[in-house]
This record gives structure tokens, C-alpha cells and sequence, in this order.
């Protein structure tokens, strides 16, 4: 299926669920497994009352299903799905191949992955496959074939959830069955070893291949090893694993009519997935979200996330496949969610293009690993905050349904690429701090903080829709990618580059000639030498900022300097420029900028570029704007402990109130309708 179809596949869950019209989906996971059937019936009774309309089964039902090598036993899966079905309850039916049974590994130890140590898994956690693994793989296709034979028509099936997570754990596998796949997937990219020989920059330490059984994953090494080799098996990595999703999707499309799709990791923790590869072989972006208190403001990296899912359905309604409603189990202090603020992130969610809000899990587990991660029905029971406050979601989402299918308005574009992640990260750069989701994180904050909507792009995607286009440390960049982003300028966009951006091509080749190679007519600009700061230390610009991590000695060509650097290691040179080209403006800041200035100078870009730019934001308030085709809808999440008052004319929905003075009270959510202001 295409891009196009991604819209209708969720547009069949958003208004199948009730004849009344769309309304969001509200779903959870369910492990009915884990408990008595006598639990079952009070848990659909429970679901019926909570509005929820999608559950996630047999997601980890594997071993249930098939008992071993020659039994299938569906009669607990068939009830299951007979009491939801009977309850109205749609059902997004997991294929069961996420975490193989344990006589699966009996039998064949060698499909448990093995790390960049040689050290191969144990089973008795989960996803204990390697991707590559043919044993695995077969097993899989006959399990999904199973599946897929006896619910395929059902009618309660809305949608095949493929596997779990795919590549959460177990996406880089260094096996020798791996090392196979590896070889054959580089032969088929490169033709002939001389053509990976060139490619890989071989000629450097002696490692010139004669053939291809002497090439091997980047397995560990003594020295650092060859990064282009590191980063083609990132490459290899991600397109075996998509590969078991299509494996399973072939099936499920020869079996059944139903859509399909996985769950998305669109997160700050996993990165083994290039999503843009994936996003146009599902039927509906998904993705799974948990704040990750790790991170200095984990509701802005919600935002991000979110964005980013939208980016990939292509600007489309997207679908929330799992958060939590409270503390998860697996970050190394979990942090309960205070009152209010489940409905805070699961709208943020929605203010960013969400139409369908689910939960991992339904019922809070009582054994097993995940037994303190929160759930829709507590430990507690039904007699407890967390249910009063799922209910009052579920009334919420409710209460805005007219959103629903409508899309996000946004007028900047960040540059954002899971391959140019990897290879940022590769060691033997000039500096360790140089973070890629780092840097993409701290434009996103400042952007955020001013009130700006971003969608997120692939490189090389087409940027005419937007006013400005923000590139953040774009290392590697193809040139065709490049090209988008001159030629945006060119017809009278505007573009931000920031350090460290165009240095490498597609194999990681320095571009030659000085920094930032692809973009040094784009910018005016051309840099002869880096130098990054030692750690903590500071360099001060003459318009007050401050700045660490980064310097570069920047000669301007056609740029003007816009501020210069105070301090030593470059006192006198630039740090930001900006140049005119075409019709359009080119900034760069060759430096890591304090957050303040960073936001100010983000601000300007975009006021000079004509974005809207919300006059006297506060910071603290997330404000969004979905489009319908009647009506414009204005989110607005007050992520502070003070109320605040917003000059809007229209109807706020939650409180089914009109407006022209909101008052957003301390953590509270509002949506506005107004009339559309553009067409
Ligand atoms: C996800 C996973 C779920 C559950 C959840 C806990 O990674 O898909 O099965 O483990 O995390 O936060």
C-alpha cells in the first residue's frame, strides 16, 4: 500500500467503532493470559464502561498458541475474542512472533543473537531471535499463517499488529548467520568487493578485502573500526528487521483484508530503525511512546516524537499504539504521572495528529517483569485515581471528537534522519559531545519553547509547503538531499544550518574542499578547521551569548557575520552568518548556543521568514493547530502551576463552552474552535 492509503486505514478505525460518526480511537494492550478466565469477563465489562474500543491481543501469545513444534491450541484466544467481539470491542490482533517459546530456542540455540562481543542471549527475557535467523523466520511464517487462517474474515479484527517493537532488543545481531545475510545484502548494494573496497575507504589500515567471506559485521575490535563498514550494518540492521515485518505482512495481505501495521519506536533510546524505509509499508503509523525522565523536559520530547510520527505518515492522523498511563518499570527510577497529567500527554499527542489513544497496558500485570508498570486498571482496582482519571480521558477524547481527521498546521520543516544518527555517532569524530539527537533535541526545545510547530522531514524531501526549513547537524547528507535544501532557499525559503552539518557523503567520505562541504555555497561560507571546546569549557559572543562544545573557523564568502566569538579559541571570527541566496536566506550558526540565545535567534529566523509566531508566548503552554475542513481547532496544554488567560474568539470543546478570553487553568487542556483562517 501507499502513503495515500495510511489516512483510510485509520479512518476505518475512527469511525467503525461507533455509527455516530469518527471518534478517536481509545485502546489498550491486553494479556488475558496472565489471568483466570473468571478475571476476563469483569475486564470486558470494565473496558465497555471506559469507553475502549481497540485491544491489542496476542502479542506475546506465541507460546500459548502453539505448545510446541506440532500443536496449535486456539481455544483461548478463540474465547477471548469472542467476548470482546460480543462486547462491540475491536480487536488489533497481534501475529504472536514477538519473543519465540522457549523450546523454539531449545531446539535451535543457534537463532538466540549474539553481541558485538561474540556473546551469544540466553532466552527467558524477550525478542531472543537474531532478525537473520532463517530457523526463525520459518517459524514465524508458519505461526502468522496460522493466525492468519483462523482470523483473517473476523469481524472483530480491525487490524494485524505484526510482531512487537521489531528490533526493540534484538535489531543488531552479530552472528555468523548474520554475517551471511550481512554479505549478501552488501553484495547486492556493491556488485563487486573492489566497489565496497572504495566505498568503505579500505586503503586506511590495511584492510583492503580480497573477498567476500573475509568481510564480517563490525564485530568488537582492538582499535576503533572501519565507520563506513559500522555504518552499512546499521543500514543492513534495519532492513533485516523490516524484513521480518514483510515477511509477516505478505501473509497477512495473501490471507486477509484486514490493515496492517506495527508499532513504531519513535523515541530517544532506540535508533536502530531507519522509519522513513518502514512508514510506507504499514497501513497506519503507529508508535509507542513513554516519557523518558532521563531527559531534561520529557513533555517536550513527547512533542517531538510526536512530530515525528506525523512526519511519517506523511502529515496524516497517526496512531498512539502504546504509552502509560503512570510509571513504567524500566528506566532506573519511574516516575508516577501527578494528577492531570495523563490527559495532558495523551492530548499533546493529539495536538500533534494523534487520532487514536492507546495504553500498554489494560490490567496492571501481578507477576512477571513488568508487574510495577502502571496500566489502565490498577493494582488497585477500579477505587483509585488512576480509573477516575482513565474515565475522564476516555470522557475527554470524547468530548473533541470533531478533531478527528483533521491535520496538524505547520510552517516549519526540521531536517531529521535515523541514518545521519548513526553516523554522527560514530566514534573518532571531533568531539564526543557532538550528539546528534542532542543537537536535534536543543533546536527542537527552543523551537517548541517559542511556540513553533515543526514537521519533521526525511532529507530530501519536498520542502515547498514550508517557510523555513531547520537543519540540525546534518553530517551525512547526499547531494541530491542537499540539493532540496539550496533550492528551497534558492526560491526564497528560509534554512538553518547549524554546526557539523554536510561534512560526509552517503559512505561516510569527507566532502572535500572545506566544511560544510554541502552546503558551503548554500551558507557563503566556508570553514578550514574545526575546534571543539574542552569539556565544560565556555566561549562567550559579542551579542551576549554563550557557547560551549563547539568553535570552527569560519571565512565568509558572501555570508555577513552576524556575531562573532569573544573568547579564545577564536576570539574576532564568526559564529552565526547568514547569507542571502536566490530569493531566499541562509543562516548558520557555527556553535552550540546558549538556550536562550538559541530560541532567539530561532525566533528571528522564522519572523524574518514569515512564520506565525505566537506574540507573548509563554513558555509552559503548548499550543497546537489542527485543520479541518470546516473549522480550525487550537490546542492549548498548560504544562505550567499557574493558570493563564488566552484572547481566543470560538467554542472551547472540553468544557463545551464559547470563548474569547480562555482561561487555561494550572495543567489543564483546552480546544478551541474557531472559524478556519486560511484556506
Ligand atoms: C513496550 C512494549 C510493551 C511493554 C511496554 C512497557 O516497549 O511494546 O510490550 O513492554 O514497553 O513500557
Amino acid at each position: 500500500m501507499t502513503l495515500g492509503t495510511v489516512r483510510s486505514a485509520l479512518e476505518g478505525l475512527t469511525t467503525d467503532v461507533d455509527e455516530s460518526g469518527s471518534r478517536f480511537v481509545f485502546g489498550c494492550d491486553y494479556n488475558p493470559e496472565q489471568w483466570d478466565r473468571s478475571v476476563w469477563e469483569e475486564d470486558i465489562r470494565l473496558m465497555v464502561e471506559s469507553g475502549v474500543s481497540l485491544v491489542a491481543i496476542n502479542v506475546f501469545g506465541w507460546a500459548q498458541l502453539q505448545p510446541n513444534p506440532d500443536e496449535f491450541d486456539f481455544s483461548a484466544l478463540d474465547d477471548i475474542i469472542g467476548l470482546l467481539h460480543g462486547a462491540g470491542i475491536g480487536i488489533n490482533l497481534g501475529t504472536g512472533t514477538s519473543s519465540p517459546p522457549p523450546w523454539l530456542s531449545t531446539l535451535h540455540p543457534e537463532i538466540l543473537p549474539v553481541s558485538q562481543e561474540g556473546l551469544r542471549a540466553w532466552p527467558g527475557g524477550r525478542q531472543a531471535y537474531c532478525p537473520s535467523s532463517p530457523v526463525f523466520r520459518a517459524a514465524a511464517e508458519r505461526l502468522v499463517t496460522a493466525v492468519a487462517t483462523r482470523y483473517g474474515s473476523h469481524p472483530a479484527v480491525r487490524l494485524w499488529h505484526v510482531s512487537n517493537e521489531l528490533g526493540c532488543h534484538n535489531a543488531l545481531c552479530y552472528c555468523d548467520v548474520s554475517a551471511d545475510a550481512f554479505r549478501r545484502w552488501l553484495e547486492q548494494k556493491y556488485g563487486t568487493v573492489e566497489a565496497l573496497n572504495r566505498a568503505w575507504g579500505t586503503a586506511f589500515w590495511s584492510q583492503h578485502y580480497g573477498a567476500w567471506e573475509e568481510i564480517l559485521p563490525p564485530r568488537r575490535t582492538l582499535s576503533s573500526g572501519n565507520p563506513a563498514q559500522a555504518l552499512d550494518f546499521s543500514r543492513f540492521s534495519s532492513d533485516e528487521v523490516l524484513e521480518c515485518y514483510l515477511i509477516e505482512e505478505r501473509i497477512l495481505r495473501r490471507l486477509s483484508d484486514v490493515p496492517v501495521t506495527t508499532n513504531f519506536m519513535v523515541t530517544s533510546h532506540i535508533r536502530t530503525q531507519d522509519y522513513w524505509q518502514w512508514a510506507p509499508l504499514v497501513d497506519v503509523v503507529a508508535n509507542d511512546h513513554y516519557l523518558d525522565h532521563r531527559l531534561p523536559v520529557p513533555h517536550q520530547e513527547l512533542s517531538f516524537s510526536a512530530d515525528g510520527t506525523r512526519g511519517l505518515a506523511g502529515g496524516r492522523p497517526w496512531m498512539l499504539m502504546e504509552q502509560s498511563t503512570g510509571a513504567v518499570n524500566w528506566q532506573p527510577r519511574n516516575i508516577a504521572k501527578q494528577p492531570g497529567e495523563l490527559i495532558r500527554n495523551s492530548l499533546a499527542h493529539v495536538a500533534r495528529g494523534a487520532d487514536a489513544i492507546c495504553f500498554f497496558q489494560w490490567r496492571a500485570s501481578a507477576q512477571g517483569t513488568e508487574k510495577f508498570h502502571s496500566a489502565l486498571l490498577p493494582h488497585a482496582g477500579t477505587d483509585s485515581r488512576k480509573w477516575h482519571e482513565v474515565l475522564e480521558l476516555s470522557r475527554t477524547l470524547d468530548a473533541i471528537r470533531e478533531v478527528v481527521g483533521t491535520e496538524v498546521v505547520a510552517e516549519v520543516a526540521m531536517v531529521f534522519s535515523w541514518e545521519t544518527w548513526w553516523a554522527t555517532d560514530l566514534d573518532s569524530h571531533p568531539s564526543e559531545e557532538v550528539r546528534y539527537l542532542d543537537q536535534v533535541h536543543k533546536i527542537y526545545r527552543a523551537l517548541w519553547e517559542a511556540g513553533i510547530t515543526v514537521d519533521l522531514v526525511a532529507p530530501g524531501a519536498d520542502l515547498s509547503r514550508y517557510r523555513m526549513v531547520v537543519v540540525p547537524s546534518l553530517y551525512l547528507v547526499r547531494d541530491h538531499e542537499a540539493a532540496t535544501i539550496s533550492d528551497f532557499a534558492a526560491a526564497g525559503g528560509t534554512v538553518v544550518v547549524t554546526y557539523f552539518s554536510g561534512i560526509v557523503d552517503e559512505d561516510d567520505r569527507v566532502r572535500l574542499g572545506g566544511y560544510p562541504g554541502a552546503f558551503t555555497e548554500l551558507l557563503g561560507l566556508r570553514t578550514e578547521e574545526f575546534f571543539p571546546l574542552p569539556e565544560g569549557a565556555q566561549t562567550r559572543l559579542d551579542n551576549g551569548a554563550t557557547a560551549s562544545i563547539w568553535t570552527e573557523r569560519i571565512q565568509t564568502t558572501t555570508a555577513d557575520t552576524v556575531s562573532s566569538f569573544l573568547d579564545a579559541p577564536l576570539p574576532g571570527e564568526p559564529a552565526l552568518t547568514v547569507n542571502e541566496f536566490g530569493s531566499g536566506r541562509a543562516w548558520y550558526l557555527g556553535t552550540d548556543l546558549d538556550h536562550d540565545h538559541l530560541w532567539e535567534l530561532l525566533e528571528q529566523a522564522a519572523l524574518g521568514a514569515g512564520v506565525t509566531v505566537p506574540p507573548a508566548h509563554v513558555t509552559g503552554i503548548e499550543s497546537v493547530l489542527r485543520r479541518g475542513p470546516e473549522a480550525d481547532y487550537r490546542f492549548f496544554i498548560n504544562h505550567t502551576g499557574l493558570p493563564h488567560t488566552h484572547t481566543i474568539s470560538g467554542h472551547e470543546l472540553i468544557t463545551d463552552q464559547p470563548v474569547t478570553s480562555l482561561e487555561i487553568p494550572a495543567g489543564a487542556v483546552r480546544v478551541v474552535r474557531t472559524e478556519r483562517t486560511e484556506s
